[in-house]
């Protein structure tokens, strides 16, 4: 399909918080700079009892709340000509009767089978009532035979290929089995290539870039490996609670919520071997060897290799049981058995209302050999690991620990910087969002930045095994103050190791 084609794309969970503040900005954004046709049709799907021109308005909040001045008047009122809202409660037959009778009317409209792309951006416990419907109603099979038939003979036979796709938003399951169970069904729906499992972190270019960082530069990849690295720490923190999301937080917790894809993706995409290509079959089927690498925790390893945290004040989040342990901070160590990996630790920690808002992946390199028996070169202690840390958000960049000389009469070392910054190097590029990157991909047909089943296979494993041992070890999570870095076991974890987490500026 060319990006010039028209499509209809069917979005369930429309008046929620993820088409408001990422999928309708995206879809705006791609239309008006020409990535996408503007002959596309959106069609949101939910329960909330509004009329179309209401949600025609709802979402142009959304695209204002973004875009304010600079939005483009008559772009939008083309793009809300065909925007429509469709009414309906996720698990009645009549809302897909009513929707196949809206989309077939799409295709006679352009007199051919529009393609039809549907986003499931509901809360999880809807995916199966939804995608059953989408099998039963036959909407999953794309533009009806009848009505191709009629559209292709009133375009004098010409139509556009009748295809569907699916897009569907983690968390993919609660457990393995649910994971499984999932998959399962869209597989007896859907082909594995139009399935797009989103994780939107595979989507933000400071996680694309990695792969150009190692792969496009001579110097990296020689010294990528357990003979160089000591080791490597992955911290996704934010400064906010759980906020209006606290029945969906509610028993998934920072586990589910962000370990088990968006820190195992990043972690795949550091861990990974050279693909063979640069496409999505070799690049995925690398990261899925990684995660199937991860050494399987025993029960004794995840009592003292994860360690969990709430902050204080979530139990009296909105929509949070005042009795709740759901976990809103985790730290974990992984190792990898790999050659390339062998006895190289992963350190991973990732929470809700830290100090401050950061992604960034750090890898710690060994320190050079400065002592030969009692003569050293110089104070061994003086000598810092060289850190090569990858800020993927905010202040994008990468930033590479050294040590030199201190300017002086003596041989005194100091750790300097040498750092890229996307600020300063692409100043005139505006960065485009991992949601635009992704819906874009979806319609290119590259599956590269969509997780892939036996990745959630084995990522569900190495979850499941944590889960488990939780439930039976029934320790509450460690109390933390908002503002910190987590909790006082998150620091033992790595200070036992002789290691100390890291941030970029610290
Ligand atoms: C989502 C999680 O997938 O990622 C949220 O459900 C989390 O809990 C968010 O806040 C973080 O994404 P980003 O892009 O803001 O770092």
């Amino acid at each position: 399909m060319t990006l010039a084609s028209p499509l209809v794309m069917v979005i369930f969970g429309a008046t929620g918080d993820l088409m408001h503040r990422k999928l309708m900005p995206a879809l705006y954004h791609l239309v008006r700079d020409g990535e996408m046709s503007r002959d596309i049709y959106i069609v949101g799907v939910g329960r909330r009892e509004i009329t179309t021109d209401q949600f025609r308005e709802l979402m142009a909040r959304s695209v204002c709340d973004r875009y304010g001045d600079t939005l483009d008047l008559s772009l939008w009122g083309r793009l809300t000509a065909r925007m429509y809202y469709q009414k309906g409660h996720f698990e009645e037959k009549v809302l897909y009767d009513e929707l196949t009778t809206l989309l077939t009317q799409f295709d006679d409209e352009l007199a051919a089978c529009v393609p039809r792309f549907f986003y499931l951006a509901t809360p999880p416990e809807h995916y199966e009532t939804i995608l059953k419907h989408l099998h039963k109603s036959k909407l999953s099979e794309g533009c009806l035979p009848a009505s191709a038939y009629a559209a292709a003979k009133r375009a004098g036979g010409q139509g556009f290929a009748a295809y569907t796709r699916v897009l569907i938003e983690k968390p993919f399951g609660k457990d393995l089995q649910t994971a499984r169970h999932l998959d399962q069904l869209l597989g007896r729906i859907f082909e594995e290539r139009q399935i797009y499992r989103i994780d939107h972190y595979l989507g933000k270019e400071t996680v694309q870039n990695i792969l150009s960082f190692r792969f496009a530069n001579g110097i990296f990849e020689p010294t990528w490996n357990r003979k160089f690295i000591d080791h490597v720490q992955i911290t996704l923190a934010e400064d906010v609670g759980v906020g209006k999301r606290g029945s969906f937080y509610e028993g998934v917790g920072a586990l589910r919520d962000v370990v088990q894809n968006h820190m195992l993706e990043m972690f795949a995409i550091i861990a990974m071997d050279q693909p063979r290509a640069f496409d999505a079959q070799s690049i995925r089927s690398e990261r899925v060897k990684v995660m199937k690498a991860i050494r399987p925790m025993t029960p004794k390893d995840v009592d003292t290799s994860v360690v969990r945290g709430q902050y204080e004040g979530y139990t009296k989040e909105l929509n949070v049981d005042p009795r709740s342990e759901t976990e809103t901070f985790v730290a974990l160590k992984l190792m990898l058995d790999s050659p390339r990996w062998k006895g190289v630790p992963f350190y991973l920690r990732t929470g809700k209302m830290l100090g401050k808002k950061v992604t960034e992946i750090s890898i710690h390199f060994k320190k050079p050999v400065v002592c030969y028996g009692d003569v050293c070169l110089f104070p061994e202690d003086k000598v810092l690991r060289n850190v090569l840390a990858i800020r993927v958000e905010p202040d994008e960049g990468i930033a590479l620990r050294l040590m030199v000389k201190k300017p002086g009469f003596g041989m005194a070392l100091a750790p300097a910087e040498m750092e890229f910054t996307y600020k300063e190097a692409f100043a005139e590029i505006e960065q485009p969002q991992a949601y635009e990157r992704l819906l874009l991909d979806t319609i290119r047909g590259d599956q590269t930045l969509f997780a892939h089943t036996l990745g959630i296979e084995a990522s569900w494993q190495l979850v499941t095994k944590i889960l488990k041992r939780w439930s039976v070890t029934k320790k509450a999570p460690s109390i933390y103050l908002k503002g910190s870095w987590g909790t006082k076991e998150s620091d033992r974890l790595i200070e036992k190791d002789n290691r100390h987490w890291f941030l970029d500026e610290d």
